[in-house]
């Protein structure tokens, strides 16, 4: 596996990959890998001639206050894990690589982008869609490959694609668990034992959810009361969010029905974790 640290010399590896018969697959992430990211890289692997895989723990869409500084990182064995899994090329760039002094411009998704963990962390997908451009223009994928994990993340960059015409198909991902249902995260590293527990409810309540629609309830409003009654039962806990929404626009809907996005966020203690799930 080449590991590449400059925006030129990706630009033209990538290009000569291009060239090639086959596509070129493209999994962007923050590094700290787990099982969730790995399935991105296989998916990618069982459909792409050539894996691309970015590691740039991205400052732009950090908040202040936020953890950026003490976001987990594990390069060496993040570089393990791919060379593993076949990543031909890995990407991991300096902050000043990929934000020159002097770099201005970023990319808003309005109203999208403003809604679910946009609406709590301000600027939060300019920052990620700003970054996922500039990967693109680097990288040029025929396929880029997100976790259903972040939602509103693929919703912006869904809207962004069309936007922009980037010529490329998204592919979203299914979320990888843990066995007692958390969903695997980066940021899981930093819960307690007794918070991992806590954190639990976020997946209980969305079963909760899931079971009710599963029995014939489909009113947002009830469905809403059911999850916030189990979120209610943890200790520890502070919700965020949990909302019932378009998968595309991230609107609120009355009724839920296919394609329509049950997501929650919540911090437990410090940590912020979300997970959903799509109504089938
Ligand atoms: P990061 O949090 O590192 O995630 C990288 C990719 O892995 C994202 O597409 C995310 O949705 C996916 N992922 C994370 N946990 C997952 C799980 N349990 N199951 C399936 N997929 C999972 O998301 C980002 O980085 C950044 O915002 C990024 C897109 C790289 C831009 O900086």
């Amino acid at each position: 596996m080449q590991i590449v640290k400059s925006v030129a010399e990706m630009q033209s590896i990538c290009r000569k990959l291009r060239m090639q018969d086959g596509l070129l697959g493209f999994v962007p992430t923050m590094g700290a890998l787990h099982k969730g990211h790995l399935s991105l890289v296989q998916r990618a692997g069982a459909e792409c001639q050539t894996v691309i895989a970015s590691i740039f723990v991205n400052p732009l869409q950090f908040g202040p206050g936020e953890d950026f500084a003490k976001y987990p990182r594990t390069f060496e064995q993040d570089c393990r894990q791919l060379e593993a899994e076949g990543v031909s090329v890995l990407f991991a760039p300096e902050a000043t690589e990929m934000y020159p002094t002097g770099a201005v411009t970023t990319i808003t998704v309005p109203g999208i982008g403003d809604r679910l963990d946009g609406a709590s962390r301000p600027g939060h997908f300019t920052g990620v869609a700003t970054v996922v451009a500039k990967l693109f223009h680097v990288v040029a994928p025929h396929r880029a490959y997100f976790g259903q994990k972040d939602a509103a993340q693929l919703a912006v960059l869904r809207q962004m694609i069309q936007d922009l015409n980037f010529d490329l198909e998204l592919v979203s991902c299914a979320i990888v668990r843990d066995a007692d249902g958390l969903a695997l995260s980066s940021r899981n590293k930093y819960l307690s034992i007794p918070e991992r527990e806590q954190a639990l409810v976020l997946h209980r309540s969305l079963t909760k959810i899931e079971q009710s629609i599963a029995s014939g309830e489909r009113r947002s409003s009830t469905l809403l009361q059911i999850g916030r009654n189990t979120l209610e039962t943890a200790k520890g806990i502070r919700v965020d969010y949990l909302a019932i929404v378009d998968a595309r626009s991230l609107l609120p809907v009355a009724s839920a029905e296919r394609d329509v996005l049950i997501a929650v966020a919540a911090y437990v203690g410090r940590t912020r974790l979300i997970d959903n799930f799509l109504v089938a």
